[in-house]
């Protein structure tokens, strides 16, 4: 019966410590998810542990480089606040001094001062942390592809709260921690790369767009410009001016007209607005293959959807890179186009070719080109997804994939 009872406790016990790990995790977890950079991510967690947990004190800290390199405040929260965190920082990174939070960064494991009272060369900021009524502390590391890039330390008010299970629990949100600072950074660099692009497409096309109009339309200008600088003079002088010089000069007007409208096209496809995704698509084909004598076959299937415009937009824009790579570079006699529904929530873009393709790997690493990563870019834009396949000789396939609904999430 004895035995029953304390067994009974003894499971309430493990049962109230596994709801308050799961609810501590799940509280910090959520201001990781919520973080938008990582100074907000950091003061969000450090601020979680002491408004929520109760902990009197918590700081992280990012190590510089090197063995025994200095700690650099990053985020803190509690009483005391900043000029605590700059005394507990000040001894940590006096002289060569082993203080628990260098420590625990070096060995890449949790450093436990259970009573601060008991002096210990890990703690030489012990005295101020009793000053401020904190008895007890531990150093976390935070730790990415097997090095520990900084550190996580709690201070408690009372001895011993640190015990086995407590500290496998901030041992499991030291590592969360660390992986939400690992997520914002790829994020932020993600972002980063994204705009470099962005920027350098648009200088791309502001030095296409220059060249188009000097090359193109100024020609055309400049010929229409002599012809009729020569039919003035024959007009001056009472001269007839031949029909032929006339029908010259109403061709290169009319040329130039098109390259104007072609160039306007480019910038701005007008046609998208009044036309379904689909019509543009076999619009956009037919002009290119009265163009290039290639062959253009576009099939549909289940294309009863309606698409938002921005979704419109980036798919055209999308495609019309593909089949344009499809005809400057592939050497093809046939392309063909194909659109579809798939799983009633998502659409299929697909452009193939029977051309030369490529080493889909070598032009990965090529920085010059940049319509693939704009097709990327734009699937990324609208929650889709975008893949090629190619080989030397075997021709190519663009697969674009993007979702018809806000609910639908594409795998990568
Ligand atoms: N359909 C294709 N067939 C053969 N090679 C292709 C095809 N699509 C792309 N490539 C190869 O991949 C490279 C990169 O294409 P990408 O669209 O990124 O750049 P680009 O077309 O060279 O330049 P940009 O698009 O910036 O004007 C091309 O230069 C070409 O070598
Ligand atoms: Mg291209």
């Amino acid at each position: 019966m004895t035995y029953d009872r304390s067994q009974r406790r003894q499971t309430e016990e493990e049962l109230r410590r596994l709801g308050h790990t799961h609810a501590v995790l799940s509280r910090c977890n959520r201001s990781l998810a919520r973080a938008l950079d990582e100074r907000a991510l950091l003061t969000a967690f450090c601020a979680n542990l002491v408004e929520e947990e109760g902990y009197g004190f918590a700081w992280v800290g990012y190590a510089g480089e090197g063995r025994g390199a200095l700690l650099r405040l990053a985020a803190h929260a509690g009483q005391g606040d900043a000029a605590f965190a700059a005394a507990v920082l000040a001894c940590a990174n006096a002289g060569d001094r082993r203080s628990a939070c260098r420590v625990a960064c070096e060995v890449g494991a949790p450093v436990i001062l259970r009573d601060l009272s008991v002096r210990s060369a890990l703690a030489p900021w012990a005295d101020t942390a009793i000053g401020q009524g904190y008895r007890a502390m531990i150093a976390l590391p935070l730790r990415a592809d097997g090095a520990a890039f900084g550190n996580f330390s709690i201070f408690a008010d009372t001895p011993d709260v640190f015990d086995p299970p407590e500290v496998a629990l901030l041992a499991e949100l030291a590592d969360d921690l660390a992986f939400g600072i690992q997520t914002v950074r790829t994020r932020d660099a993600q972002a980063q790369a994204v705009r470099r692009l962005r920027n350098d497409a648009e200088r791309e096309a502001r030095g296409h767009l220059a060249a188009t109009l000097h090359d193109g339309v100024g020609q055309t200008m400049q010929a229409l410009n002599l012809g009729l600088k020569q039919a003035r003079a024959l007009a001056e002088r009472e001269e007839t001016v031949p029909v032929a010089l006339l029908d010259q000069l109403i061709d290169e007007a009319g040329a130039a007209l098109r390259e104007l409208r072609a160039v306007s096209c480019e910038l701005r496809p007008l046609f998208l607005e009044r036309l379904s995704l689909l019509d543009a698509i076999r619009h956009q084909c037919n002009e290119t293959a009265q163009r290039t004598g290639i062959s253009i076959q576009v099939s549909a299937a289940d294309c009863s959807f309606t698409l938002d415009d921005q979704v419109k937009e980036q798919c055209f824009l999308a495609f019309r890179e593909a089949l344009s790579n499809a005809v400057r570079h592939a050497a093809a006699s046939r392309i063909d186009v194909l659109l579809r529904v798939r799983m009633n929530d998502r659409l299929i873009l697909a452009i193939g070719d029977n051309g030369v393709g490529f080493d889909t790997h070598r032009t990965g690493a090529d920085p010059a080109g940049l319509g693939l990563c704009m097709i990327q870019e734009r699937a990324a834009a609208v929650l889709g997804r975008s893949c090629v396949r190619s080989s030397p000789s075997r021709g190519t396939i663009v697969r674009i994939c993007v979702p018809l609904t806000k609910d639908t999430i594409l795998c990568p």
